[in-house]
């Protein structure tokens, strides 16, 4: 007689994970669980919506009682909003810090600041949303390095090799959180049926050998001479170069996602189209630090074309960088293209 139960796997939510990762630690006071859990909460509420965005400017204009506010505002600022509100009272955080703000998100005096500080980009590929294209959240949190009184944007700056913890969610054709807090990179998707996420993908490691790159290569005018080069080896235009499949979705957490998973490079290199965005698009603190992390706890790496991600310290919040985030064997070799070829 076989064990009808056999086949079944076991079930795990993201709250028992992240709670048994915890018991793993005798010293955690659980602040860090419960920050992670929160996220997780926000996760599930903006998911929630993410399902409807292409609706919002029809049920908005019906007036219908179950449109919520929120539904009709964008999408990023409602984002924004659920992130805040879910981590502005909890007494775990001195400060945080957000793409939507230009300056730190401070914690409302009523409440007690705490040891922690997060800092999210709270809808990544903002652009796509009215294209129905998948878009996602990215978080990091930092330990304070102030030690009384309200966090401060020096709380903020800091390298990602101090993040605690770091992940993003991923709002496609499902929804899927993935975090690290250095002990491997684990995948949880959600089952909106039940309203939980559950441990679809532990431990989950780049693989050795790569499938993509994804880059915008409408730009490919405005790069330098090392990456314009790396990109036609990567492509096997060189002798040698792996001839590897382009993939771009324009949404880095969707794109960075497919090459966790897939095995391969995403990059986002400096460019001359804005005189006054030398250093491209992305931002340091909140987009590629929190997934430098992610990578670097994968088996991969990531570099701004010289430097790994996680020793580069912000000099501001919105600070921009040029990012190179992968397989590690991929970054390197991108590494020597500019070495090679940039003055
Ligand atoms: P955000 O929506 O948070 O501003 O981020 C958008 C970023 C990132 O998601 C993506 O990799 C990049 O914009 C795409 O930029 P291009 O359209 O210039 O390729
Ligand atoms: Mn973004
Ligand atoms: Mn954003």
């Amino acid at each position: 007689m076989s064990d009808i139960h056999q086949f079944e796997g076991q079930i795990t939510t993201i709250e028992r994970f992240i709670l048994d990762q915890e018991k793993a630690h005798p010293e955690a006071t659980g602040a860090l669980t419960h920050i992670l859990y929160d996220v997780a909460m926000a996760a599930k509420i903006i998911a929630s919506k993410t399902t409807r965005a292409g609706l919002a400017e029809i049920l908005g204009s019906t007036g219908e009682e179950n449109v919520q506010g929120e539904v009709v505002q964008k999408l990023d600022h409602f984002a924004e909003r659920t992130i805040f509100r879910l981590n502005d009272h909890t007494g775990l955080l001195g400060v945080m810090a957000s793409e939507e703000n230009d300056d730190v998100v401070p914690i409302p005096q009523r409440f007690k600041p705490g040891k922690y500080v997060l800092v999210y980009d709270p809808l990544d590929g903002s652009s796509n949303i009215d294209y129905n294209v998948s878009i996602g959240t990215i978080f990091g949190i930092f330990r304070r390095v102030t030690t009384e009184g309200p966090g401060t944007l020096e709380d903020c700056l800091q390298p990602g090799n101090k993040l605690v913890a770091a992940g993003y969610v991923v709002y496609g054709s499902s929804t899927m959180m993935v975090y690290s807090t250095g002990e491997g990179v684990h995948g949880f998707t959600l089952d909106p049926s039940i309203g939980e996420f559950l441990l679809s993908h532990p431990n989950i490691r780049i693989p050795a050998k790569a499938k993509y790159y994804s880059v915008n290569q409408g730009y490919e005018n405005y790069w330098s001479e090392g990456v314009r080069r790396f990109t036609d080896w990567v492509q096997g235009k060189d002798a040698g170069g792996p001839g590897l499949s382009l993939r771009y979705i324009g949404s880095l957490v969707a794109d960075f996602h497919r090459n966790l998973m897939a095995g391969g490079i995403f990059y986002y290199p400096a460019d001359s189209k804005d005189p006054n965005k030398p250093y491209g698009k992305l931002r340091l603190l909140y987009e590629a630090a929190p997934l430098a992390f992610l990578a670097a706890n994968a088996g991969g790496a990531a570099s701004d074309g010289r430097t790994d991600i996680l020793d580069l310290t912000p000099g501001e919040l919105h600070e921009r960088t040029p990012l190179f985030i992968g397989s590690k064997d991929l970054v390197e070799r991108v590494e020597d293209f500019i070495v090679r070829y940039d003055v």
